[in-house]
């Protein structure tokens, strides 16, 4: 199987693709229902909530919509530090919101102190946050800046986009006190793309009943019904919900802070072997990402040259992100990838830049 060090979509096993060849059924059936309930279920378990788990035939984009299209009125403060916390801001400000941006520089972890002071400043409905910016390999102190918020502005509802590190970094969604995490199927999930998942608490749920113009296909209020009868308004991304209901057993099965611990060990593996091969690490030690690391290219390597090198070992890594192309460039470790899987990368690195 060639391997895809790259951020998303990542390689899927091959009995979670078989999963998906199970024969369709009338997705209004007693069969059906019992597979969405279950794989709701599972869920859970990975934001570690007892509230609701949506799942959405979408993309992760979809639900960053969702969620200001449900719980947002007017007023939405963006924290943005990345290209993915960038556009969930253009989504607030596409559907019409008053969004406010809170900038930090990209290698800068978005700071509780700053975001506590914005919030005394101005009243906002809800805040939005990338836990895990995939453009920059930096994790964001989502439980601090969740306590910050709750100590100056308790009403304020916290959205977490944790699309490229749930099931891959442990965040506690209740013990946090978060209204709303949400992921895509493709990433550490190691899903084929097209569902998103999204966990809503209680609270988000009582305030979308005074949003105008939720929109149709993500009104949560109008999926909740359903979702409350294991179904869905629309019909569901069947073949991939199999794949899900069977995915979750595989990694729980693993366990889900034995996954964690796989994904973090190869984090360092990757930082260190950079470090010692004159290459430093985008994001500031203690907010690095356990699911993908972002290189700076401090050797001048020409990317291209080194991807097209490890294609033809059936393997591929990522280029720098937007602004950071050529500058920097990223190994993901997340999903299926095994310790095993990442020596192997190395090693095939060191060859290429020893003649490189
Ligand atoms: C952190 C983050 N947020 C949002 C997205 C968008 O997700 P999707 O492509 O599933 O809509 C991505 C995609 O890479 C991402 O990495």
């Amino acid at each position: 199987m060639p391997r895809m060090f790259v951020p998303g979509p990542v390689d899927v096993a091959d009995e979670v693709l078989q999963a998906q060849a199970a024969p369709m059924l009338p997705h209004r059936s007693k069969e059906f229902e019992a597979i969405f309930r279950r794989a709701s279920e599972k869920s859970q378990g990975l934001f570690y909530t007892n509230y609701r788990v949506f799942l959405t035939a979408s993309s992760g984009t979809g639900l960053q919509e969702a969620a200001i299209r449900n719980f947002v009125d007017k007023r939405v403060l963006s924290i943005v530090n990345g290209a993915f916390a960038d556009r969930w801001y253009e989504v607030a400000v596409s559907n019409g919101k008053d969004a406010e941006k809170l900038s930090f520089e990209w290698d800068v972890p978005a700071s509780p102190d700053r975001i506590a002071d914005a919030l005394k400043k101005g009243r906002f409905e809800a805040l939005t946050i990338v836990h895990n910016e995939t453009s920059t390999g930096l994790q964001n102190p989502a439980k601090e800046i969740a306590e910050a918020v709750r100590a100056v502005s308790p009403d304020t509802l916290i959205f977490v986009d944790a699309v490229s590190s749930l099931a891959g970094a442990k965040i506690e969604m209740d013990a946090w006190g978060l209204d709303m995490v949400l992921t895509s199927s493709q990433k550490c999930l190691a899903l084929p793309p097209g569902l998103a998942l999204g966990a809503v608490s209680d609270r988000a749920m009582k305030k979308a009943e005074s949003v105008q113009n939720r929109g149709w296909y993500f009104d949560l209020l109008r999926m909740e019904k359903h979702r409350n009868k294991d179904s869905s308004p629309a019909t569901p991304a069947m073949s991939l919900i199999y794949a899900l209901d069977y995915q979750l057993d595989r990694i729980l099965a693993e366990g889900l802070e034995n996954r964690f611990a796989r994904h973090s060990a190869m984090a360092k593996r990757v930082q260190e072997w950079a470090e010692a091969h004159d290459q430093s690490i985008y994001a500031p030690v203690g907010y690095r990402s356990q699911t993908v690391t972002t290189i700076k290219n401090d050797r001048g390597i020409n990317v291209s040259d080194l991807n097209n090198f490890l294609k033809q070992r059936e393997m591929r890594i990522a280029n720098g992100y937007g602004p950071l192309k050529n500058k920097t460039f990223r190994i993901a470790h997340m999903g299926e990838t095994q310790m095993e899987d990442i020596e192997e990368l190395l090693k095939a690195m060191e060859e290429f830049l020893k003649k490189n």
